[in-house]
């Protein structure tokens, strides 16, 4: 068994994130007050330094399964620096859309290593996927089974498939983004496989059925869950095996691993995630007498989020005596909507440097147009001053990809750092882009 007091996911803050002689926040040798100069706020920003020791975490946490393949959960962010640094680290991906697919071949990586989820892909992007070589579906539905085989027998070929269930395990996170539950939208019921087995072996003849799949939430801070989950997913394989005689030797459990957000947050290690994953396969084969089967995993924010953090610059402030100070910020949810989706909670500080200390509780408020655009209720900060910058840990998963042009927003920059260096990887959209796709009909002229 591995082991590592802490692992990445359960810091707070990037590594190497300290003040400086000029009394600045500094992350990675990188003085945030000089970044927010450069490239102008809202800015996400990446530390290369602190995602390279994740990826490297991930990989010395299952290295006791050689038979582990680690697969991006992409839908947390993905731009095409991004995906080349998982491609370079032999990190596979879990692609949920065909942009996300065309990320990837844009950034010259092939789908060799490559698992297409969702419950309502369109023909377009199955046959996208399939026409540059993906490697497996994740099929979630009897609809997809039909369609997916008439286009792989259109093509005269034989497609890798996964069948993805709902393992009847509910975690406690947010409502919505548990999934494992039977009551969602995702994935074949237990009382559907059997049915699902029958077409795929009798009538689906351009499918091939080699695994199962299942994915129980996200920000999940239990563990046992996985050792559960792993157990119902070979259960259901030697079921599979008894009933239909063939034995299924791959199972994805999915990702979910949570991430420290908050002071108040503690997510297990990666290590012990793993260790019990691994102890929960071996058991299971061991009581089912199965082989030991190819473990895909899909690990998503806690591969990205502790490297990521967002720089703003503070603008107006109300102070409504005896009530609430309202700090504002020069972007909110459309640069990050999870407060508001999720009740989200985020760590700041003040990034600049701040004579003495002088500690009050105020909201951070967005800049978009609704109450609810509040990024940070109730916090403690230095003597929050019109043209400080603040910087919000934690950032680096959900924020960019889920990020919209509400209020005709341009979505801001994301910069890479590196030890002193510092790269645009995403530019900021500029005022062109706002209306690019718009058209003007002639009548209106
Ligand atoms: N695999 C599947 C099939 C998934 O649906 C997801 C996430 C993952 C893997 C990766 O999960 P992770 O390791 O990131 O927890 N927007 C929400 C999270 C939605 C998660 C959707 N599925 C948020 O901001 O909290």
């Amino acid at each position: 068994m591995n082991n590592k007091a802490k692992t990445t996911n359960q810091y707070l803050k990037p590594f190497n994130t300290k003040r400086n002689e000029k009394g600045n926040l500094e992350i990675s040798n990188c003085d945030l007050v000089e970044l927010a100069e450069k490239y102008s706020t809202p800015l996400y920003v990446m530390d290369e330094v602190t995602l390279n020791n994740i990826i490297e975490e991930y990989k010395d946490a299952f290295k006791i399964y050689e038979k582990t393949r680690i697969t991006y959960a992409s839908k947390a962010l993905m731009t095409s620096s991004i995906a080349k640094i998982f491609a370079n680290a032999s990190f596979g991906f879990d692609v949920v859309s065909i942009g996300e697919i065309y990320t990837l071949l844009n950034a010259g990586i092939d789908l060799k290593k490559v698992s297409f989820n969702g419950n309502n892909k369109s023909i377009e992007e199955m046959t996208f996927a399939i026409d540059n070589g993906i490697d497996h579906f994740s099929v979630d539905n009897f609809w997809e089974l039909e369609k997916l085989n008439e286009i792989a027998k259109s093509k005269n070929i034989i497609q890798k498939i996964h069948l993805r269930i709902t393992p009847g395990i509910e975690c406690h996170t947010h409502d919505y983004i548990k999934t494992g539950q039977n009551d969602s939208k995702f994935g074949f019921d237990l009382s559907m496989t059997d049915d699902a087995l029958d077409l795929i072996l009798n009538k689906y003849k351009n499918l091939k059925l080699t695994g199962l799949h299942a994915h129980i939430g996200s920000q999940i801070f239990e563990t046992q869950v996985y050792y559960d989950e792993v157990g119902v997913l070979l259960k259901e394989v030697k079921r599979i095996k008894d009933k239909f005689s063939i034995e299924l030797n791959e199972i994805n459990i999915g990702g979910g691993v949570g991430i420290t957000y908050t002071k108040s947050d503690n997510p297990p290690s990666i290590y012990e995630i793993a260790n019990l994953i691994i102890e929960s396969v071996k058991f299971h084969c061991t009581k089912y007498n199965l082989q030991e089967p190819v473990l895909y995993i899909e690990p998503g924010r806690s591969l990205v989020c502790s490297a990521g953090f967002s720089l703003y610059t503070i603008g107006s402030t109300k102070d409504i005596k005896g009530i609430r100070k309202y700090v504002a910020l020069d972007g909110g949810m459309a640069d990050n909507p999870r407060p508001s989706m999720y009740q989200a909670k985020y760590e700041a500080e003040i990034a600049n440097a701040k004579q003495g200390q002088n500690f009050e509780k105020v909201t951070l408020a967005g800049k978009f147009c609704e109450s609810g655009d509040i990024l940070v209720k109730d916090i403690e900060l230095n003597n929050p001053q019109s043209g400080d910058i603040l910087c919000v840990y934690d950032t680096g998963a959900y924020c960019y990809s889920m990020s919209s042009n509400y209020n005709s927003a341009q979505k801001p920059a994301m910069v890479l750092i590196n030890n002193g260096k510092s790269d645009i990887i995403v530019k900021r959209q500029t005022l062109e882009q706002i209306v690019q796709n718009d058209v003007i009909i002639d009548r209106l002229k």
